[in-house]
């Protein structure tokens, strides 16, 4: 059956070549002949999602969210403080970010070296922190978590910005556990420009409406959970009186042409007759 190809002028997921777009069509099955799916292993991690979670998409990268992560959840508990595990450099920036919304405890003995783990019998957590923020992968040290931090019911945040389904990860099973509450991470598109591409944040329901009062209102997560995670203005925006196109590079000149006809006709039932 011919198909019609539809073209797409959006500045958001921008069109792809059609060499690219069958290359996909086929590792989808089969990727890189290992005889896998990369989708396959996504819908894994959705399964796995309980349903009291909401997944946000979010930007600003992981450095956003070393941000985001105090602004919305330091304010949890009254004391206002927030045990970090610092096995990194990212680890370490997100504690100093962490500095300026409340307190921070470096929960083991200060490191010489990012090079291990601490041992968690060298670990002082404190019971009436907010949260537990760790790194699950060091990318800059090569440094990772083999096992999920143990809190006794604090909220555990994890950065796996760099490890994000390399693995199953099982949130429904340690959600029972009362320990893996949150997670963010991050993709290295590139696709949509040169930075970070959209950060997700799978965060639990009874999290949101805890930010700080001044959390600016893009990074507040319940703001964003009511808004689908679209309180930025889409790409597609329409607004009165404009329409945009968009001609990336792999917009053909006859696309081109298509959307010339197309403005040509648009022009002609809806002009302004006086
Ligand atoms: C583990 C980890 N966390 C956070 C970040 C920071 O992300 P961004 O550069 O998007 O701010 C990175 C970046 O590579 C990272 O690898």
């Amino acid at each position: 059956m011919e198909q019609k190809q539809t073209i797409n002028f959006g500045a958001g997921p921008a069109k792809l070549p059609q060499s690219v777009l069958l290359q996909a069509q086929k590792e989808l099955l089969n990727y890189s002949g290992l005889g896998i799916s990369v989708l396959g292993s996504d819908l894994c991690l959705h399964r796995d999602i309980p349903d009291n979670y909401k997944v946000l998409f979010l930007q600003g990268g992981g450095s956003g969210q070393f941000s985001a992560v105090p602004l919305n959840l330091i304010g949890l508990k009254e004391d206002r403080c927030a045990d970090y595990l610092v096995t990194g450099t990212w680890s370490a920036k997100a504690a100093k970010e962490a500095e300026k919304y409340g307190k921070v405890n470096i929960v083991h003995p200060k490191l010489e070296s990012y090079t291990k783990i601490p041992d968690p019998s060298s670990w002082t957590l404190n019971p009436s922190a907010s949260y537990v923020y760790y790194c699950c992968n060091e990318t800059v040290n090569g440094v990772e978590y083999n096992f999920t931090p143990e809190t006794n019911g604090v909220v555990l945040i994890s950065d796996m910005s760099s490890n994000f389904l390399s693995r199953p990860i099982d949130v429904s099973k340690v959600t029972v556990k009362q320990i893996f509450l949150f997670l963010f991470v991050l993709f290295q598109t590139g696709v949509f420009d040169s930075s970070a591409g959209v950060t997700v944040v799978i965060v639990r329901e009874d999290l949101l409406g805890h930010a700080l009062k001044e959390c600016p209102i893009v990074l507040d997560y319940k703001v964003q959970a009511e808004m689908n995670s679209l309180y930025n203005t889409p790409p597609c925006f329409r607004s009165v009186g404009g329409m945009r196109a968009s001609l990336y590079n792999a917009v053909t000149l006859e696309d081109t042409a298509a959307l010339a006809d197309y403005m040509k006709v648009f022009l002609k039932e809806h002009q302004l007759t006086n």
